[in-house]
């Protein structure tokens, strides 16, 4: 293995352009994990996933196995899943209700607070077996905003909140479409995965230039279910195609966006969702309602899909009413798990609307989401062509603008890719020096401080 002190980011990232080794090199994937994903701050879930005391889900940092668990005081703890007797990990479902977590090897049993509570045969340790310390290990940095939570197995290092930026203001818009910070995400995970790399699909997430392209069939399905529909309306079919008007951001940090707020006002121009009061026989009602408790243009955003679109670095995804996570697994395997939310303040029929418009463009068999992935191995496949090894990033760069600190662009303009880059290269810049915090963070394993860096 190549000393990760070796590869030279300055060459492989330029502002135009990216080297493809970027996507398939398994020391990079490493140093990745390691700098990015083993340091930094990283979205494990949310607290609506773990809406009662006891209720627990299985997660990853980076690579690393966690439990995220609602302890018995309501308290969301992130614990290392990993037993402090012999490494087994303590819990394989992937999700329930439990009272404590006990190693099926040789019975330790752990609280949900990771406190080390029952040992089979105790007494054949010694006076210095210190059972409170060796509870499960700890997240070493857990931090909750408006219900997302991240963790960071570094026990020092930035706040979330310098972390998130002025990305901090699209996860407000997120939750902020119900009364409080409490979205329901109890509809399960449509859970996916693709042969490539995990940034394809971060790339993806927020690219305006491939839809019309890749998402043709979606295009004129629409167009075609319109004009057969009851009431063929030329101006809902501008409607809907107005809503792919917006712009493209970076806001630093390597979180980015493509902002449609413009559809906002158009949807205020003209019926928000006329589904809306044709199947629900209070629809009516409930969009006065709502409209009057909380204005018109959120009211809108409630009864549509959702009113952001947006990467949080490294692998958090906010688009309508989903939140769509990226777990890498290797250089050329990515996991994608997508968590659709339901807003309480609705009623049931229209949380099934958002939720079928979703599924239409997301699940397994829609529109959507298959078509990306194809994409993603297509790419990976394309890396292994060695000649002129880059991927271009140029598109819109002469015509960048910046405003107050954040660049903007046109919809299909690159502007959050080179976002995503930029960031990427900071972070595995900064960290040049990691194989001498490797080393120094084994003395201090051997040596028993606990010290991580
Ligand atoms: S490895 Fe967990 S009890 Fe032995
Ligand atoms: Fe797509």
């Amino acid at each position: 293995m190549r000393s990760q002190q070796d590869i030279d980011y300055n060459a492989l990232v330029k502002e135009d352009r990216v080297h493809i080794s970027l996507y398939t090199d398994s020391d990079i994937f490493a140093d990745e994990m390691d700098k990015i994903f083993h340091r930094g701050w990283v979205y494990v879930g949310h607290q609506g996933e773990v809406p009662n005391s006891r209720d627990f889900r299985l997660k990853r940092i980076g690579l690393q196995p966690v439990i995220m668990v609602r302890d018995q005081h309501g308290k969301v703890q992130l614990l290392l899943n990993r037993c402090r007797h012999r490494g087994a990990t303590v819990c394989q479902e992937r999700q329930g209700n439990t009272r404590s977590f006990r190693c099926m090897y040789h019975g330790w049993t752990y609280q949900l607070n990771g406190e080390l509570s029952g040992v089979p045969g105790a007494d054949a340790y010694g006076d210095d077996f210190k059972r409170e310390e060796l509870g499960l290990v700890k997240v070493p940095r857990v931090a909750t905003y408006r219900g997302f939570v991240f963790g960071s197995l570094s026990p020092a290092g930035i706040t979330l909140e310098e972390h998130l930026g002025r990305a901090a203001a699209e996860l407000d818009l997120f939750v902020g479409l119900s009364d409080a910070d409490d979205v329901e995400v109890v509809s399960g995970i449509h859970k996916y995965n693709y042969q490539g790399n995990w940034k394809l699909a971060a790339e993806n997430s927020m690219d305006g230039y491939h839809p019309a392209i890749v998402h043709a069939s979606f295009a004129q399905a629409l167009v075609d279910k319109i004009k057969n529909g009851p009431s063929p309306e030329q101006p809902r079919v501008d409607r809907d195609f107005a809503s792919f008007r917006g712009i493209a951001k970076d806001l630093g940090n390597g979180h980015v966006m493509l902002d449609y707020k413009l559809r906002i006002y158009d949807s205020l121009n003209s019926d928000p969702l006329p589904e809306v009061r044709a199947v629900t026989p209070t629809g009516q009602a409930q969009i006065e309602e709502l409209s009057r408790r909380f204005g018109e243009q959120r009211a809108a955003n409630m009864l549509r899909e959702g009113g952001t679109h947006t990467f949080i670095f490294p692998n958090l995804i906010l688009i309508g009413i989903q939140m769509r996570v990226l777990q890498p697994l290797s250089a050329n395997h990515t996991e994608v798990c997508l968590y659709p939310t339901l807003l309480k303040w609705l009623a049931p029929e229209v949380n099934t609307i958002r939720l079928r418009s979703h599924e239409a463009f997301f699940g397994s068999a829609s529109f959507g989401g298959p078509d990306d992935s194809e994409i993603f191995e297509r790419i990976q496949d394309g890396c292994a062509v060695a000649l002129e090894p880059w991927q271009l990033l140029s598109r819109g760069l002469h015509r960048e603008r910046h405003e107050d600190g954040i660049i903007i662009g046109d919809l299909a303009d690159e502007v959050t890719q080179r976002g995503i880059w930029r960031q990427w290269k900071r972070v595995m810049l900064q960290g040049a020096g990691a194989a001498k915090t490797a080393r120094k963070r084994t003395r201090n394993l051997v040596a028993g401080t606990g010290k991580r860096g």
